[in-house]
């Protein structure tokens, strides 16, 4: 379908206007998490949106700056070969990949689609929010399964929370907050168990830093089951938050309804972003030493919370989530005070997610921690 520019304006007009008609901007964390100022920011230790410390990569800022002469033009093609170039790492074609400005954008799409259509949304709780808060402020209902004893999605417990009003279920693997993993093949099996006209969305934001890696994705279901969508991101392991990119894959039906809902046609990713993630997904040694350099800083956060007798889960994520009733509701400002961000959401009272930052990083909030909990 093509539609000329005021077709476009008008549409896009419309979809912001029902977006601000149905709430204020869709609020991440609580407060006291957020520098005040970018020049707070810098020097701040941010341990709080599981941002990759080493990002972007040589080879990622290289491209950007080589791109600087196409920076009058739409990036149409660029984003065409990026598709391309997705597609051939993972057996699929250009048609079954939507691009967008971080997953975040597929999240709130996927949201409003069934939102929209007054659908449910099945999900386990906690997990990552923000495709439950855009489908909620677009009409649709949340039917939340608590994870299990373990921390983990209870697959049976979805299973069996599926009924004919369920039109979409949220699964993130490995799930935020709580940095749990599910084995490859029962998440396989759950999704060929899904109703064909039930949608899963499967959020693989930090799939890179799992035990099961790239290989463990549902990316290899997505030519089997017509109902999957899998949104990844370029903002963990490639370490390219600041950019926004993001995409959607899944069969062609769901990319183009998904598009529709969008602009129309895929213009929200600019040259930066586009060139920058081609870039790193040729760039093999700076994604592995980000998930090495990872696994030290877990490490160090793991001793110290053992020496401490911390609960927390071994994280499959870039993040670590811990339990303890020593986190007293003004943890986090105490810890602001000292230079330190880290997450705590506001439904729970005693827990809190850390981002795995650099080493230094890590035992700068080891030692200022340490003052508090023990
Ligand atoms: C599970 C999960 N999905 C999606 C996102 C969105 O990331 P982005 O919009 O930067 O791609 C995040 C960000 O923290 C996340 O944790």
């Amino acid at each position: 379908m093509s539609i000329n520019r005021r077709q476009w304006l008008q549409q896009s007009l419309f979809a912001s206007a029902s977006i601000l008609l149905a709430g204020s901007p869709v609020a991440v964390g609580c407060a006291s998490e957020k520098p005040r100022s970018l020049r707070e920011k810098d020097n701040l230790i941010l341990l709080n949106w599981n941002e990759n410390p080493y990002g972007p990569s040589e080879s990622a800022r290289k491209a950007i700056n080589d791109a600087m002469k196409f920076m009058n033009r739409y990036p149409d093609e660029a984003i065409e070969e990026l598709k391309d170039k997705l597609a051939a790492k993972n057996d699929l074609s250009r048609e079954n990949f939507l691009l967008t400005a971080g997953s975040t954008e597929v999240l709130s799409l996927l949201g409003q689609h069934v939102g929209l259509q007054k659908g449910e949304i099945l999900t386990p709780f906690p997990t990552f929010p923000t495709a439950l808060r855009f489908g909620e402020r677009a009409g649709a209902s949340i039917r939340k399964v608590n994870l299990d004893a373990n921390d983990r999605v209870d697959l049976d417990a979805l299973n069996d929370a599926i009924t004919s009003k369920t039109t979409l279920v949220f699964i993130c693997n490995p799930n935020n907050p709580t940095g749990t993993e599910l084995p490859t093949e029962d998440l396989k099996r759950f999704c060929r168990n899904v109703p064909s006209n039930v949608l899963i969305c499967v959020d693989e934001a930090y799939m890179e830093y799992s035990v099961a890696g790239v290989e463990g994705s549902m990316l290899s279901l997505i030519n089997e089951l017509p109902n999957l969508v899998v949104c990844r991101t370029f903002s963990k392991a490639y370490g390219l938050a600041g950019l926004r990119m993001g995409y959607a894959v899944s069969q062609q039906k769901n990319i183009d309804a998904l598009r529709n809902r969008h602009l129309g046609f895929e213009l929200s990713t600019g040259w930066p972003p586009v060139v920058a993630a081609s870039a790193s997904l040729d760039d093999p040694d700076f994604l592995d030493m980000c998930i090495a350099k990872n696994e030290e800083g877990k490490s160090l956060l793991y001793e110290a919370y053992d020496k401490w007798g911390v609960r927390y889960n071994r994280s499959s994520t870039n993040f670590v989530y811990s339990r303890d009733d020593r986190f007293e509701s003004n943890l986090l400002d105490k810890l602001r005070n000292r230079g330190i961000l880290i997450t705590k959401w506001p439904t729970m009272t005693d827990h809190i997610r850390v981002s795995i930052g650099k080493p230094d990083q890590i035992k700068k909030y080891i030692e200022v921690a340490e003052e508090y909990l023990v």
